[in-house]
């Protein structure tokens, strides 16, 4: 039998969840994987108030009859939970896939307790080793930070879509441009150097920022990874 490994993760989640709640008020990431575990959070009747990491999940939520909160006067939720692109073995994630990095890092950041979920092949031995890093950039200035950007030695691309001519913009107007490292032995070294530009907003290397990391497999089931969240270690 094979399944889907990102549900799987994200039912796996879900099942965490019920082990450390009851929760009222959760936050979410963005991306494919966090619709399976809406979906099945709806499913399982859960009615959370929500704060939410972008536009695309606001509409989901909203439509699946979750309470919505302005995120301009909610406080911080008691839970986040988000997918990743890339994620290592010390729970170091690359981020920002769907361009809701921003967002999504001042969510994780505020949360007392972050909860991803990742299917197998998301799994990296070092961070930048199959996906660009992606990094929201001031619009009016975007020429002028790229050139910044490319001087560290990275080669650097504006973010695309299909149904817009020109770059990319945020849900907070930003430029989004896709980073190409390569593998970084030093993410927070890059994290932080890319960060030291003017105009650059927020950076998809998330570190630090994982409690527990839940990756789900392809022949079915998921297993737990439990982080400490200041340094960013593995505990078992
Ligand atoms: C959104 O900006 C990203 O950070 C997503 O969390 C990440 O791209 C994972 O998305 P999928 O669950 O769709 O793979």
């Amino acid at each position: 039998m094979s399944c889907d490994p990102s549900r799987e993760a994200a039912l796996g989640v879900l099942e965490l969840l019920s082990s450390l709640g009851p929760f009222k008020f959760v936050g979410l990431g963005t991306g494919s994987t966090l619709g399976f575990f809406l979906d099945a959070a709806r499913g399982s009747g859960l009615s959370w108030s929500v704060i939410v990491s972008s536009l695309d999940t606001a509409f989901k939520a909203s439509s699946l009859g979750f309470r919505v909160l302005d995120s301009k006067c909610s406080g911080a939720p008691e839970v986040y939970v988000d997918g990743a692109d890339e994620v290592d073995g010390a729970g170091r994630m690359i981020k920002g896939g769907g361009g809701a990095l921003l967002g999504e890092k001042i969510l994780a950041f505020s949360s007392p307790l972050n909860v991803f979920a990742v299917s197998e092949d998301k799994i990296v031995e070092v961070l930048g080793s199959t996906r660009p890093v992606p990094v929201e950039i001031v619009k009016d200035y975007a020429l002028l930070v790229v050139r910044a950007v490319e001087r560290l030695g990275f080669k650097v691309e504006f973010r695309e879509s299909q149904g817009k001519r020109g770059p990319v913009l945020s849900d907070w107007g930003g430029v989004i441009v896709d980073v190409h490292t390569g593998p970084m032995r030093d993410p927070e070294s890059v994290d932080k150097s890319l960060r030291n530009i003017p105009g650059v907003v927020e950076t998809g290397i998330f570190h630090g920022l994982a409690d527990y990391i839940v990756v789900g497999f392809r022949e079915c089931g998921y297993k737990v990874l439990k982080f400490e969240r200041k340094t960013g270690r593995h505990r078992s």
